[in-house]
This record gives structure tokens, C-alpha cells and sequence, in this order.
């Protein structure tokens, strides 16, 4: 019996120690994920809203993340008032293309009566979820990149390539005070960047979204002349029986579209779609608020002589422009029913091509190691990809891509419902973290990837 006992005790003594090696061990973990977490509320705290966004508080609150972590800094303004702050974290081989990983500082704005909790108090409920605006879009993907260097300085790992993280102005009004100035500076350049990390969507189920390309946006004006007459008359040729005619052979291209989109045939990313935005047409009543007058506004008994009508096209850069461009010319808005049509009035359209002229598309097959590094970096981590998708809207990674550059739009937020821009915007705590062992996977695998293509070659002499 007494040797038996013995061993029993020295058993239990033993379970008693790792019982307490695993409390001291969680007690850690939840240590770090607190702080982690907490650290992420900080960020969202920051109202980096449009149209005033505060960047000088995004921007200290950025340097002081990267001072902890021992990350050289930079905050460049290309226009004044406009931070990027560049964070650098020197590899051991510098020569070879360095990995960038992008992500904007600022977030639409949010009609505070409207949420739940307040979207700029983060507020952590019962169930792990965090509500603030900018939680999915994108200041979570910010702050994971630098979660996961923390992670993976911790562990010791040493970079090979250089990896660069900026932190980019005005992505939601476009981005051409922030990545595009960025993507066109000196700096830039001197960076020699081999590939572009930066924004993809929340996918509601078990598997992550890739990006690959977007649609890009053409904004369009139609607009049709006609002899006026009076509103009684029926004659051919007015500008309102112009511009219908118009409208109509476009809702029927918008339906053929749709319908491809509806029947599982192409993904919405792979259509162009057509939504008409606005109609301008009509004579203002001059009676009116006249007494004695009808006051509807407009004059009733004339049938005005022009009439204009706005589209938001969004273009997949798989789609031949000069043909879309026929179309519009000939069908849309054809000179011989008077019309006209402008392309981006307000902003200009955004041209399907790169500056090679070939489609600004990321390669997804063998052509490019990139996109199968990162996909064998998150199964690495216990993390599923979907099939590669095009982004329905802009991202700022069109300005890397027009320069010839691949980029990856990848925003690890699985089993999560897209509300981006939405109200109640919110990202799971526990998605957050996971989100960053994903990353820490990428990074490394990025990080360390020192076979030098010759893509990458002729790229790096350009
Ligand atoms: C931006 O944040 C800083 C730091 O909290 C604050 O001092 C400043 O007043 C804010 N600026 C604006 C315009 O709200
Ligand atoms: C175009 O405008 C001209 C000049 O106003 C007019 O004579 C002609 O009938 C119009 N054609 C159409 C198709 O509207
Ligand atoms: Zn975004």
C-alpha cells in the first residue's frame, strides 16, 4: 500500500501544480486579452467620423501604440491636415520587396439616436460583442495588424522582409488627400512594395472573404433636349419621351444583370449595376405660392424641353469598357434621340484598367504567390477562405492595384453580420482575437516568404 500512496500523493501534487501552472496561464491570457481588447476600445473611442475627423488624436494614439512596440514612425501629410502615419518594422533582408499593410483612420458618421449604445463609447455587452462605429470598417483590422506584431515580437520572430503598416486618411470620401497621394509619392516608391494588405467585408458565415479586385465607379449624366409643347399635345420627341426611352433600355440592362446575380450565375461583385440616382426635370411654377394658383411647384400644362437623369454605375474591371461605352453611346443616350451623357460629373470615373492597361486585378492563380501564401496562412491558424470575390463598392486598394501592385482586400471577421455603414455596427470580442492569430499567421508567413519571383524581379526595377 505505501509505495502506492505515495505515488498517488506525488500524483496529486503534481496535478495540484499544473492546476495551478493552467489557472496563472488563463489568469494571463485573459490578462492580455483584456488589455488587448481594452486597447481596441481606445481606438474606436477616438470620433474619427466624417466629415471632421479628429486625426490628431488617431494619429497620437497610433505613435503611441507604435512607440510600445518598438516601431520606427512617420506621419507624412500630403495635404496638410490629412496624416498617414507609416510605421516600419525593419526586416533582416532589406532588398527584398517589403509587405504593406493598410488600413483608414476615419468612419462615416452615425445617427447616435439610432444605435443601441452609443458609436463612439464602444461598449462591451454581455455576449462579448462591441458597438462602435468603425469596429468592422475598419479599425479593427488597423489594430490587429498591430496586435499580431506584438504577438509575433514576443515570440521572438524576426522578419525577413520589411513590413510597413499605414494608417491611411479619408478612405470614405474617397481617399485622394490619403492612399492616393500615398500610392503616387516619392515615398512610396522608395518603400519598394511587393504586396498590399487592406480592407475586405465581415461574411456571415464560417468563411473569411477575399478580395481580389473592385468595381469601379462611373457616375453618369444623361440628359435629353426636346421641342417643348404644350400638355395637352401628343407629339414625338419631347424631352421627357427621350429621356424615358433611355431609362427604360437601362432598367432592362439592370434587370439582365440582376437576374445573372439572382440565378447563382455571378456573384455581385461580377455584374455591373446600374441604380438611377436622381431626375431633374420639370418647369418651376413662377405662380408659385400665388393665390389663386395651384401650387404644385411645377407647371402643368407644359411639357418641359429638358430632362436629366443620374446613374451610379459600378464597373467590374472584368467587363471590356469600351464596350459598356458603346453601349451607353448608342442605346443609353444616343445623339440621334438628342441626347447627351456626361461620365462623372462630380468625381471622375474610375478607369477599369491599371496604368499598364491591363485590369486592375490581383491574380489569384499560381501567378501570384501572395494569394496562396495567405490562404495557406490562415488555414494555418485554423481559419477558413472563400472563394476569391470582387468588392462590390471602392477601397483604397484600387490605388495599389492601378499601379501594377498586387493587393489583397481581407478583413478577418467570420460568422458576423456586414454592417459596415450600417447602425449597431459591432464585432465580436472573441472574433477580434481570433482575428489576430490570423494575422500573426500572415504576417510570419508573409514575413518570411524569401522566394524572389520574377515578377517581383522586373517589378522592382521599374
Ligand atoms: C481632437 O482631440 C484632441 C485630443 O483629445 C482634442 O484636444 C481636440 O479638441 C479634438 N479636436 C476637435 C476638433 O474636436
Ligand atoms: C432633335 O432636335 C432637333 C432640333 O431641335 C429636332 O428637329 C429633332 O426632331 C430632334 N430629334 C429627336 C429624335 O428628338
Ligand atoms: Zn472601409
Amino acid at each position: 500500500m505505501e509505495p502506492i500512496l505515495r505515488k498517488t500523493s506525488r500524483a496529486s501534487l503534481l496535478q495540484l501544480l499544473f492546476f495551478l501552472l493552467s489557472i496563472t496561464q488563463l489568469f494571463n491570457l485573459t490578462k492580455s486579452s483584456t488589455e488587448i481588447i481594452s486597447r481596441f476600445q481606445q481606438y474606436l473611442r477616438i470620433n474619427t467620423a466624417q466629415p471632421y475627423p479628429n486625426y490628431s488624436q488617431s494619429t497620437q494614439f497610433i505613435v503611441s501604440q507604435a512607440k510600445t512596440l518598438g516601431l520606427e514612425s512617420e506621419t507624412i501629410e500630403f495635404v496638410k491636415g490629412k496624416p498617414v502615419v507609416l510605421l516600419k518594422w525593419p526586416g533582416k533582408t532589406p532588398n527584398l520587396p517589403s509587405i504593406l499593410l493598410n488600413s483608414h483612420t476615419d468612419v462615416v458618421p452615425a445617427e447616435h439616436h439610432k444605435w443601441v449604445h452609443p458609436p463612439f463609447q464602444a461598449h462591451l455587452d454581455q455576449d462579448g460583442n462591441l458597438f462602435a462605429r468603425g469596429s468592422q470598417d475598419m479599425k479593427c483590422v488597423g489594430l490587429q495588424y498591430l496586435e499580431a506584431i506584438r504577438g509575433l515580437k514576443e515570440s521572438g520572430f524576426k522578419p525577413d522582409r520589411t513590413v510597413y503598416l499605414s494608417f491611411v486618411p479619408d478612405e470614405e470620401i474617397g481617399g485622394h488627400d490619403g492612399a492616393e497621394r500615398f500610392a503616387e509619392s516619392d515615398k512610396f516608391q522608395s518603400m519598394n512594395v511587393g504586396i498590399v494588405l487592406d480592407e475586405g467585408l465581415a461574411s456571415p458565415d464560417e468563411n473569411y472573404r477575399v478580395f481580389y479586385a473592385e468595381r469601379c465607379p462611373w457616375w453618369l449624366v444623361i440628359k435629353a433636349t426636346g421641342a417643348p409643347g404644350h400638355g395637352s399635345k401628343l407629339y414625338d420627341n419631347s424631352a421627357m419621351e427621350n429621356l424615358l426611352k433611355s431609362i427604360e433600355s437601362i432598367r432592362r440592362f439592370r434587370a439582365a444583370q440582376f437576374d445573372m446575380v439572382k440565378a447563382g450565375l455571378k456573384a455581385e461583385g461580377e455584374v455591373v449595376s446600374v441604380n438611377m440616382v436622381f431626375l431633374k426635370a420639370g418647369t418651376p411654377s413662377p405662380t408659385e405660392g400665388v393665390e389663386g394658383h395651384l401650387s404644385l411647384g411645377f407647371v402643368m400644362n407644359l411639357q418641359p424641353s429638358e430632362a436629366e437623369a443620374g446613374f451610379d454605375i459600378r464597373v467590374p474591371p472584368t467587363t471590356d469598357p469600351e464596350y459598356l461605352e458603346k453601349r451607353l453611346a448608342e442605346e443609353w443616350a444616343p445623339s440621334s434621340r438628342n441626347m447627351t451623357f456626361q461620365l462623372g460629373q462630380f468625381k471622375h470615373k474610375v478607369p477599369v484598367h491599371d496604368k499598364f492597361g491591363k485590369p486592375a486585378v490581383t491574380a489569384t492563380d499560381n501567378s501570384n504567390p501572395w494569394y496562396s501564401l495567405l490562404e495557406e496562412a490562415v488555414k494555418k491558424a485554423d481559419g477558413k477562405v472563400g472563394k476569391p470575390e470582387i468588392f462590390p463598392a471602392s477601397t483604397d486598394a484600387r490605388y495599389f492595384r492601378h499601379r501594377g501592385l498586387p493587393a489583397i482586400g481581407f478583413s478577418p471577421m467570420a460568422n458576423t453580420p456586414i454592417l459596415l455603414h450600417d447602425h449597431n455596427e459591432f464585432l465580436n470580442q472573441a472574433e477580434y482575437l481570433k482575428g489576430i492569430k490570423i494575422y500573426e499567421s500572415i504576417i510570419k508567413t508573409y514575413a518570411s516568404f524569401i522566394g524572389y519571383s520574377r515578377d517581383e524581379e522586373s517589378r522592382a526595377e521599374l
